[in-house]
């Protein structure tokens, strides 16, 4: 049985090759990338590089020198909306993102507000957590500089329509948050026209937390500027930051441990196929919404059906979130996550602030139907309190 219902914090349990290719990391290798000529040196820099080739594959982006690595995927949203931010300094600039989108998002702009940047937050329907691509359309005006959009949202599971979305754009490059995505959706940068991708390596993608990395369209790099300065391991002769990629966004040490985990799911999704593990995520949703469909004091908050959403369900039941995932945990071993999920709009176009939230749970790639029937089984419990003490 697997009970750990918060994949949408991050993934658990990871493919045993994640763990065995950390260890073996440790044991045979523990050299860093582009750092020295030896043996362990050069198969650190091949890993690397793999990873890459892996996560460009994946979601079919141009060129893999574009791939940059982060420390997750906050870090690779705060690249990209600091570094177009600092790029048109000089400009006026102003940003679009949405009611849907989280707090790694929000909080660089909220925080560039305070430098002049301006903000609109495009509002989603309140029933489904859809943005309409006409009101991303609607807010671009001559000084917006970027579009920034959640693919799938971390409170309501909501999927949005990126190919609409980035013609809604036009010409603005657009940003897709794919932290609730990327492993288990189909993504294409090229045909969906994504300047930039943001994703974590330790959600969907299985691999360990610590990773993560922002991808690039070519010639998007140009309306970047670095946040981040120092060695590179590469021109060390030069006392300034490298303009080729990915060293000018990479600087310092890699975290290598946890990108021959990266590597090693990459390889495990790249086996299953990402369609497989979408579908069996769609499975495992409609079983979880039929199961609740009759269960009485306890509500699915946002998308009601399979279409345009991923595993992440909200749930709002008479008691607070925090007293009913506790119930759960304590009646059932179920562990989910209760609250705001740093998603602050998210919750106030739901209706779901108040309240304190929802209790949220999510699913991942091992977990069978028989699974879902016991989280639903547990639900129905928790629901009816009186059901609990007997
Ligand atoms: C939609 C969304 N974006 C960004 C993030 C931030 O990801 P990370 O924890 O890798 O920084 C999360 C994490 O929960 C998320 O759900």
């Amino acid at each position: 049985m697997q009970l750990y219902f918060d994949n949408a914090a991050t993934s658990f349990p990871k493919p045993q090759c994640v763990i065995d290719a950390m260890i073996a990391y440790h044991e045979h290798c523990g050299a860093s990338p582009g750092r020295g000529a030896y043996a362990q040196a050069a198969e650190a820099t091949d890993v690397l590089g793999e990873c890459r080739e892996l996560l460009c594959e994946l979601v079919n982006a141009p060129s893999e020198t574009h791939c940059i690595f982060t420390l997750n995927c906050t870090d690779a949203l705060n690249l990209a909306i600091q570094g177009i931010a600092s790029h048109f300094q000089n400009e006026k600039v102003h940003i679009v993102t949405t009611a849907m989108d989280h707090n790694s998002v929000l909080r660089p702009l909220h925080a560039l507000e305070k430098q002049g940047v301006s903000i609109t937050v495009v509002d989603a329907c309140n029933e489904t957590g859809i943005v309409d691509p006409s009101s991303i359309a609607a807010a671009i005006t001559p000084t917006t500089k970027l579009v920034a959009i959640a693919h799938g949202s971390n409170v309501t599971g909501t999927v949005q329509d990126i190919a609409a979305i980035s013609s809604a754009c036009g010409d603005i490059p657009l940003l897709v948050d794919a932290a609730q995505t990327m492993g288990h959706t189909h993504i294409d940068m090229q045909t969906m026209n994504i300047a930039l991708l943001a994703f974590p390596g330790h959600k969907g993608l299985l691999g360990p937390l610590g990773t993560g990395g922002l991808i690039m369209q070519n010639g998007v790099e140009k309306i970047i500027t670095p946040h981040r300065f120092g060695g590179t391991g590469s021109a060390s002769e030069y006392p300034v930051q490298p303009t080729n990629l990915p060293d000018k966004f990479e600087s310092g040490s890699h975290n290598m441990i946890g990108i021959y985990g990266l590597t090693a799911s990459l390889k495990w999704i790249k086996e299953q196929s990402v369609e497989t593990l979408h579908n069996l995520e769609m499975d495992l949703c409609n079983a979880f919404i039929e199961g609740l469909h009759n269960i009485s004091g306890v509500r699915i908050v946002g998308a009601q059906t399979n279409s345009n959403r991923c595993g992440v369900f909200s749930l709002k039941f008479k008691e607070q979130p925090t007293i009913v995932a506790k119930r759960l945990e304590t009646i059932s071993g179920i562990k989910c996550r209760a609250g705001l999920h740093c998603a602050p709009y998210a919750h106030q176009i739901m209706g779901t602030t108040d309240c304190g939230g929802t209790v949220r749970v999510s699913f991942g790639p091992f977990h069978t139907l028989e699974d879902v029937q016991l989280l639903v089984e547990a639900i129905e419990r928790c629901a009816k309190p009186e059901l609990v003490a007997t």
